[in-house]
């Protein structure tokens, strides 16, 4: 595991050159995609190099992470929803390109599996982690043979994302997410964190055992994860 600690513009500066030079080598790689507050500035960046010539996905394919149950990709809180506002509508990404897991349509989930197989894995996953150590929607507890799959929220996650929610009422209770099998099929991955509220679950998902208590754990057995850490998250390593 490669652990990189800097300013928060400027892990998204260089989580963003990965890019470009996967895009460079591969100009078809499959991408794996995250949601979030933390990606934000990745994205920001990815559109300012695309517009400056520097990358292109003209050629890229991408999956997405998840998505709530029961949100379809016109609602402003699906994650659809969010990747073409925050990401896909500022590259030369071709939508049709571009899949999250149906949050309408869930008997499909495992389907996603196979299409991300047949499409040849993905080659570059990003991730954020939640302070319970989620990775994706995988709360504690999940098996790490676990393929795309419908999952209930914790609490916890449901509060911790009403932010974005006129209440917490509003919050789905499920989501359709990639497995950990999921996720540790790909080539490589990068993993980023920011903030304080961060630091305890990266010190334990980096320097504690790996258990399935701290999903992101399991990636201490990947053999390509580069973690971007700003240094409030980075505070307790
Ligand atoms: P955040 O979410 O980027 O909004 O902190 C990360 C996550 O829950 O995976």
């Amino acid at each position: 595991m490669k652990i990189i600690i800097d300013n928060e513009e400027n892990i998204a500066r260089r989580a963003a050159q990965r890019y470009v030079e996967l895009l460079r080598e591969k100009p078809d790689a499959i991408l794996g995609g995250a949601t979030g507050s933390t990606p934000l500035g990745l994205y920001a960046e990815l559109a300012r190099l695309c517009k400056a010539g520097e990358i292109s996905f003209a050629r890229a394919r991408s999956f997405n992470l998840d998505e709530y149950v029961g949100l379809d990709g016109s609602h402003d809180q699906s994650y659809r929803y969010f990747m073409n506002e925050n990401l896909f509508k500022h590259i030369d990404i071709d939508l049709a390109n571009t899949r999250v897991p149906d949050g309408i349509n869930t008997a499909i989930a495992a389907e996603y599996d196979r299409e991300i197989e047949a499409a040849g894995g993905i080659d570059l996953q990003l991730l954020g982690i939640g302070v319970d150590g989620h990775i994706g929607f995988n709360e504690p507890g999940t098996p790490w043979d676990s393929v795309t799959h419908v999952v209930e929220l914790t609490e916890n996650t449901r509060e911790v994302n009403s932010r974005f929610f006129a209440s917490l009422d509003e919050v789905p209770t499920h989501a359709v997410t990639m497995g950990i099998k999921t996720v540790m099929n790909a080539r490589s991955i990068i993993l980023m964190a920011i903030g304080k509220s961060k630091a305890e679950i990266v010190r334990a998902f980096i320097q504690g055992p790996v258990t399935t208590e701290v999903p992101a754990s399991i990636l201490q057995l990947h053999p390509a994860v580069e973690v971007y850490l700003d240094p409030e998250a980075a505070a307790l390593l």
